[in-house]
């Protein structure tokens, strides 16, 4: 017995005495210390009981816990959720965060990144950590002012508090407090409201006394001001306060005492003015990334000394101009160049040909796509080996496309579009290129580049994912050789000059295809809408303006269920549309105009709560519109015109309030004009009803029209008279250009800046693309009805009017005295009415008619003359008025002699003029229509980050093709 004891009692002494030594000889754990630990696990939250070891004797030995060895105290609190960005709730820590940690007194190393305390305040006692080095805190969710009293952790090497997830919640008005953090090396405070603390300059100086700060994010925080104009400020300050304080005497440039800066991020914030000289002295600096800002005039010529730079971001500045800076081809560490979307002029040949002098270049990303360069393309690019990336799309370049590229062997993206490329491609520009993923070629103008393969060329690469080859000389025969690619998830072959049918192992190679255009090629064969077995993922397919037939098959549902946008226009597609067309419930643009379409519309289009652009104009289709379509309250466009369809519009329309175009011209509708269209479409900017029976009066409710800058009634059974209320049209009074009537560009484009820069891409484009008279464009047509009474003198407060024609009615009475307040009028026809008295001498006011049709009325008297009527010397004009006299008839005045000679039909010249105009207001109808839909439409693309560019390349394409398809 005793002994058994002795035993135990060896062993006992055994074990105490080992005790301390078993964890390898480290110390445990301070009670308090753990006592404290315990006080802050519970007052979290914690889901996942990520915190189950937090309840041994020796806290030391905790997960996420780390303690000095020899004293045991608590150095390290690592509780970064583990999760990543979008899974992380499985993993996050929440409720509240205790005081109780102020015990910790030598934590050095604090991270509570990715967990959630949800709206709470930042804790004040963070600031009395003071032996903190780290403290991290990105997506912590808290909400209101970081408290100042961080500011006194003056040990703090590292500071991150970014706010992704809930971005800009988290604020600091005031940023005094960042001076007292003197010994700190890394800032990131991306995603923290700074606007209040921008709203002077002080921000700048504040930073600045961190002497020791080698990298500075503040991504996205709202900063504003100038970096050049608050140099300036704080000079001028510096002199009135050279007594006073010490520091701000020496702050004459930002950042200037920062020759450690190794990473200086301030993208996406509200910065104007120039890039500032100042930065030259950063010499040390490896990235500079100022992109998305609202910086211009040219890039100073600073980068001299800067020659550890490896990463250097201006890009979607969008008001730098100039040249490349010469100093930037001495780059030789220069990684990446992101200068994209810009206004920077002048050639690359200077860049190119510096960087290719370099021992070993280093340059992988090159974008300067988007900006106003021109020249060629050199040889010497293919001397910079190293590049993966090129973005140069959306230039002015011109030239051959060199050949050297193709010894550029890890090239991914090739990415050149929108440029006046000419010549050849070869296989040779692909030599080495095995590694190709994007290649997008598209040149501006059409044809002038061929893409000259043989016709059994296998590729070097076989990861193509992206091919746009649009505008090329790709044809006449379908390229073979892209069935080599097998990772192809997008494929534009726009106006490639294709005269073939589309072969057979397209459709079982490309099963998987999202985004497949084919558009303006003389392709044969049944539109390939059919998949054979499984469905596709297509998103986007356009095969427009082919010569494909066959119908759309009625399980297309089941085909091609993820559709966004579908466009078969301009084919010899027949048969009715299928009711399972309703089933592809993510379809943002339906476009099926000038096929052979024929039948009556599925009565299901309630399910289509996404679609905007709805298109079957030129077909034959007939019966009336079905209720359904009235359940479309995404739809801006409804083009309907010339099809057969009767009856009346069904009063579900009036729900589509978003509606900003109708055009149901060229049917045979009966039935009176609804009231509803004037109370209800207030966004409606061009109703279109030409051509059918409506009949009875013109509702005064479409006064209330405020957006309405095309109104086109003609050739109908209207009766009674014209309402005067027409006057209060106040998009036809403002003279705004039509990029301001149906959007409001100025919020867009706020929105892009900071959003999405496809869409600035298409505003841009389509802003290049309009003449200003068609931007201005605002008209009436009311012609060929049965319209009586006077012309409302109001019509002539319609100051922004360009076209008014009201020929072919029962009108009476005088034309308007001040018809020449309408100065912008360059069509007016006002022939075959019943128009009394004289012509008022005003309208020689209308300095900018070129079109006047005043035959077939009965007005009296001389001709007025001056000005712009000089021009109009066409005798037809006047003819048929019995009574008026003076040139340019032959009828001199007081002379009362009849003039015979009368033809009995319309100049036929005039007749195709009015054309041209009704064909223009299409061009911009459909121009707007598209950057309207497409904002939508992008909006669901927007998750796929690679197809954005593609994208936008095409949509500008897209724009140009349904401009040219209302032309013909
Ligand atoms: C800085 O100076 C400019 C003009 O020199 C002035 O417009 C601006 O308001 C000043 N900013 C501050 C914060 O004083
Ligand atoms: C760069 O620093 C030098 C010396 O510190 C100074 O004289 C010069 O003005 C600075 N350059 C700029 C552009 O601020
Ligand atoms: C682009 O350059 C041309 C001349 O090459 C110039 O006329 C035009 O104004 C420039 N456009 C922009 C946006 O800078
Ligand atoms: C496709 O549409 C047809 C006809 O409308 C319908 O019978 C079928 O159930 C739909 N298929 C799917 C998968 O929705």
């Amino acid at each position: 017995m005793a002994a058994i004891t002795f035993i135990q009692l060896s062993l006992f002494l055994l074990l105490g005495f080992l005790g301390p030594y078993a964890n390898a000889g480290r110390a445990t754990c301070v009670a308090a210390e753990r006592r404290a630990l315990l006080s802050f696990k519970n007052g979290l939250k914690d889901p996942s009981n990520r915190l189950a070891s937090w309840q041994t004797e020796d806290c030391c030995e905790w997960k996420y816990v780390h303690c000095n060895n020899i004293s045991g105290h608590v150095e390290k609190l690592d509780l970064r959720n583990p999760l990543d960005y979008d899974t992380y709730e499985g993993a996050a820590l929440g409720g509240k965060v205790n005081p109780s940690l102020m015990e910790l007194k030598y934590l050095e190393y604090l991270d509570l990144s990715g967990n959630c305390f949800r709206g709470s305040q930042m804790p004040m006692f963070f600031g009395s950590l003071n032996q903190l080095r780290h403290l991290y805190l990105s997506d912590t969710c808290f909400g209101g002012q970081i408290p100042p009293q961080l500011g006194n952790l003056s040990n703090l090497n590292y500071l991150t508090i970014t706010c992704l997830r809930t971005a800009l919640e988290l604020r600091s008005d005031d940023l005094r407090w960042i001076s007292g953090l003197a010994s700190l090396k890394h800032l990131n405070m991306d995603y923290v409201n700074l606007s209040q603390a921008s709203s002077d300059d002080h921000w700048l100086l504040h930073v600045n006394k961190l002497s020791s700060l080698t990298e500075l994010h503040l991504t996205n925080s709202l900063l504003q001001g100038s970096l050049t104009l608050s140099f300036t400020n704080l000079t001028h300050l510096s002199f009135l306060d050279l007594s006073g304080n010490l520091f701000e005497a020496l702050v004459l440039n930002p950042f200037v005492k920062h020759d450690s800066l190794v990473t200086l991020n301030l993208n996406l914030n509200k910065f104007k003015g120039s890039i500032p000289d100042a930065l030259a002295n950063l010499t040390s600096l490896k990235q500079l990334d100022l992109s998305a800002n609202g910086l211009g005039g040219p890039i100073p010529d600073i980068f001299v000394k800067m020659t550890s730079l490896h990463t250097l971001n201006l890009g979607s500045n969008i008001n730098l101009v100039g040249g490349l800076p010469k100093s930037l081809g001495g780059l030789c560490q220069l990684k990446t160049l992101d200068l994209s979307e810009n206004s920077m002029s002048g050639g690359i040949s200077e860049f190119v040909d510096g960087l290719s002098k370099c021992a070993n270049t280093s340059l992988e990303v090159l974008y300067l796509q988007n900006n106003n360069l021109t020249g060629r393309l050199p040889d010497s690019l293919g001397h910079l080996k190293s590049l993966t990336n090129i973005k140069l799309g959306g230039n002015k370049m011109h030239g051959h496309i060199p050949m050297s590229l193709g010894r550029l062997s890890r090239l991914e993206e090739l990415e050149i579009n929108g440029n006046s490329w000419e010549g050849a491609i070869s296989e040779a520009h692909f030599a080495t290129l095995k590694n190709l993923k994007r290649l997008s070629i598209f040149p501006s103008s059409s044809k002038s580049l061929v893409f000259n393969v043989s016709s059994n060329w296998i590729p070097p690469f076989a990861g193509l994912e992206l091919i746009d080859l649009s505008n090329c000389r790709v044809g006449p025969l379908f390229p073979s050789w892209i069935q080599t690619q097998r990772s192809l998830h997008q494929i534009t072959f726009d106006n490639a000059g294709i005269i073939d049918t589309l072969p057979d192992w397209f459709t079982s190679t490309y099963a998987n295809l999202s985004f497949l255009v084919l558009s303006n090629n003389q392709i044969r064969g049944t539109v390939p809408l059919k998949y054979n077995g499984s469905s596709s993922q297509i998103n986007v397919f356009d095969v427009g303006h082919n010569l494909f037939s066959g119908s759309i098959p009625s399980n297309i549902n089941e085909t091609m269920p993820m559709l966004t946008h579908l466009d078969v226009s301009r084919n010899k597609v027949n048969g009715a549309i299928p009711s399972s067309i309703c089933g592809i419930t993510s379809l943002g643009i339906l476009i099926l105009s000038s096929n052979q379409l024929s039948g009556s519309l599925p009565h299901c289009w309630e399910k289509l709560e996404a679609l905007q652009i709805l298109d079957l104009s030129n077909n034959s289709l007939s019966g009336t519109i079905p209720d359904s379509l009235g359940s479309l309250g995404s739809l801006l466009f409804l083009m309907l015109s010339r099809n057969s369809f009767y009856g009346e519009l069904p009063s579900s329309l009036q729900n589509c309030s978003n509606l900003r175009s109708i055009d149901l011209g060229e049917n045979n509708f009966s039935a009176e004009l609804p009231k509803w269209i004037g109370k209800n479409l207030a966004s409606l900017g061009i109703l279109r009803l030409r051509s059918n029976s409506f009949r009875g009066g013109i509702p005064q409710e479409f006064c209330n029209l405020s957006s309405l800058r095309i109104l086109d009634l003609a050739h109908n059974e209207l009766s009674g008279a014209i309402p005067h209320c027409f006057g209060n049209l106040s998009s036809m009074i403002m003279v705004a250009p039509v990029n301001q009537f149906s959007v409001n560009t100025s919020s867009i484009s706020e929105q892009i800046v900071y959003v999405d820069d496809v869409t600035l891409r298409v505003i841009k484009g389509r802003e290049l693309e309009y003449d200003t008279n068609l931007r201005f464009l605002v008209s009436i047509d009311l012609s060929s009805n049965h319209l009586s009474g006077a012309i409302p003198m109001m019509l002539t407060n319609l100051l922004g009017l360009s076209i008014l024609n009201l020929s072919a009615n029962s009108l009476t009475g005088k034309i308007p005295e001040k018809i020449g307040s309408l100065r912008r009028l360059e069509s007016l026809d006002l022939s075959r009415n019943q128009l009394s008295g004289e012509i008022p001498s005003s309208i020689s006011d209308l300095t900018s008619l070129n079109h006047l049709n005043l035959s077939y009325n009965e007005l009296v008297g001389r001709i007025p003359s001056g000005n712009q009527l000089q021009t109009l010397e066409d005798p037809s004009i006047y003819e048929g008025n019995s009574k008026l006299c003076g040139m340019p008839l032959s009828l001199e005045c007081q002379d009362n002699e009849t003039h015979d000679h009368a033809p009995n039909h319309v100049n036929e010249d005039i007749e195709e003029d009015e054309e041209g105009f009704e064909l223009k207001w299409f061009y911009v109808s459909m121009a707007v229509g598209f950057v309207v839909g497409y904002f939508g439409f992008l909006g669901t693309l927007w998750i796929k980050k690679e197809w954005r560019n593609a994208c936008s390349m095409y949509l500008e394409g897209i724009i140009d093709r349904v401009q040219l398809l209302w032309r013909n």
